[in-house]
């Protein structure tokens, strides 16, 4: 690399004006276009943002401790299903229900500050496995709480049978229905 006099020299301090080395400069513009996808993706686009991050991370870490506690005992749909046939854990599953759930889903399960219970619509899907993930996981980011950590397996297992239970009950006031239709 040659260097190129400006012609400015002061008390022996010549200015130079080199060319920057290649690296420097391809660097540099690495940076403008990081810069420009970081613009349209995060800025304009729909990336998500810190908040919208940090929620999907607690939630697969909440649904990773929930499992984590059932891992000795994974449960089929059928085993759910089975406990329909049993009202003993369906009345026990009432009982959880009026107390950690009916304050937002309702006494019947017809829906307040979260959904009706008893339709067909699901947001967060209606098979019995899909309803334990749920109510084990919570939706934080819309108000819905974890309960894996706070109930234990056979309560959670009640609950969700209590909450297939009421399936079609028809509460008065019932909220009007939310997600996707799941037919059985
Ligand atoms: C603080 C209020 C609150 C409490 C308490 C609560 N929920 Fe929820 N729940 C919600 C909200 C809000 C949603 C909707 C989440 C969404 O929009 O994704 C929800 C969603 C759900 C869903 C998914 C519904 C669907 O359509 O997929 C189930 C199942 C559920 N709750 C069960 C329970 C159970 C069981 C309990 C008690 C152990 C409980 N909830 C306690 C607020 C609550």
């Amino acid at each position: 690399m040659s260097n190129q006099v400006e012609g400015h020299n002061y008390d022996g301090i010549e200015e130079l004006d080199n060319a920057l080395p290649k690296w420097w400069i391809n660097g540099f513009y690495l940076t403008i276009l990081f810069a420009v996808i970081y613009f349209f993706y995060y800025v304009l686009g729909d990336g998500p943002s810190l908040e919208k991050e940090y929620q999907r991370e607690l939630r697969a870490h909440n649904y990773m401790t929930a499992t984590q506690k059932s891992q000795s005992q994974v449960v089929s749909e059928d085993d759910l299903r089975a406990l329909l046939k049993n009202p003993t854990r369906i009345e026990a599953g009432k009982e959880v229900f009026k107390g950690k759930c009916a304050s937002c889903h309702g006494e019947q399960g017809q829906g307040g500050i979260g959904p009706n219970l008893t339709d067909d619509y699901w947001i967060h899907g209606g098979k019995m496995t899909e309803i334990l993930t749920t109510v084990s996981a919570g939706v934080l980011d819309k108000g819905m709480p974890p309960w894996g950590a706070v109930l234990k397996q056979d309560e959670l297992h009640a609950v969700v049978a209590y909450i297939k239970s009421i399936r079609g009950s028809n509460p008065p006031n019932a909220k009007a229905p939310q997600g996707d239709l799941v037919q059985e």
